[in-house]
């Protein structure tokens, strides 16, 4: 059977090597899902994908730096080679940097960080559009975080306040992100690819020295909820576990 013909669906999931990522392709891995482990370090995105292999699932490491305008067009290349489409896309990669106070904060770290989760999630999203737009029924799902929330970042008394006080670039970065995700999913609705941004709540990885309440594994859930969303699912929407949360 060509690549083109197969029913079997392909996920591509960015740092998905450990922590949020990692756990999200586990469980699409487990949904028969073929996933594909976006790592920057090679040695690491294969331990990750061979770990996930055991028990027969269908995991594959695809070398990608989302900062990397040739390497991701690399992988969309080579996604294209291999699977003629790709069905899902979790843009999940990210970095954080501080703690410290927006007046303290340079430009320079804000575009470092931007560069990845900001410029990253449309280098990725643009370079495998393509391929998305020849499946039945593509999602796109952005990693956010309610540290994006201009809803929360805007009322001193959340407690989110504590934190988007010393993470500018990692909190607006979010918010960017979020307004992305919107309008991806408005220019797409009319094709039926479902675009939306999810929160995994705050979860013990490296990301935050694992300081976080929640598993990495938990954190996966809504993401893996609207990766594999029907039809009818929502677009241009915003959700934790449970539902949709304020943008
Ligand atoms: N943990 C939380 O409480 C929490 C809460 C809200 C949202 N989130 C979001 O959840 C997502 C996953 O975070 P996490 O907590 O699982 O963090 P993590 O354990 O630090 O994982 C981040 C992943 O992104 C990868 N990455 C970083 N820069 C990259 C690049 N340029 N190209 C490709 N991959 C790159 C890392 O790869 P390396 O191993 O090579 O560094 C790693 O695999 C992020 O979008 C984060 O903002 C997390």
């Amino acid at each position: 059977m060509g690549a083109m013909t197969t029913s079997q669906k392909t996920a591509l999931i960015t740092g998905a090597n450990k922590g949020i990522g990692k756990e999200t392709a586990r469980r699409l891995a487990a949904l028969d899902i073929t996933v594909l482990i976006g790592a920057r370090n090679a040695e690491r995105g294969e331990a990750a994908a061979e770990e996930l292999r055991v028990g027969g699932a269908d995991v594959r490491f695809v070398p990608l730096d989302v900062t990397d305008e040739t390497s991701v067009q690399a992988a969309a290349q080579h996604i294209d080679a291999t699977f003629g489409r790709l069905d899902i896309l979790v843009n999940n990669a990210a970095i954080a940097a501080g703690p410290q106070e927006p007046s303290e904060t340079p430009a320079a770290t804000v575009r470092q960080v931007y560069e990845t989760n900001v410029f990253g999630v449309i280098a990725v999203t643009h370079a495998m559009l393509p391929l998305l737009r020849r499946s039945a029924a593509a999602r796109i799902v952005n990693m956010s975080s309610e540290l994006g929330s201009l809803t929360h970042l805007a009322d001193p008394d959340s407690p989110w306040s504590a934190y988007s006080s010393i993470l500018l670039p990692y909190c607006t970065s979010k918010s960017a992100l979020n307004a992305i995700t919107v309008l991806y999913a408005n220019e797409l609705r009319a094709e039926g690819i479902l675009v939306n941004a999810v929160s995994p709540g705050y979860c013990a990885t490296d990301l935050n020295r694992h300081t976080g309440i929640r598993t990495a594994e938990e954190g996966a859930a809504v993401a893996v909820d609207l990766a594999t969303a029907g039809e009818d699912g929502p677009t241009g929407a915003f959700w934790a576990e449970g539902g949709p949360i304020p943008w």
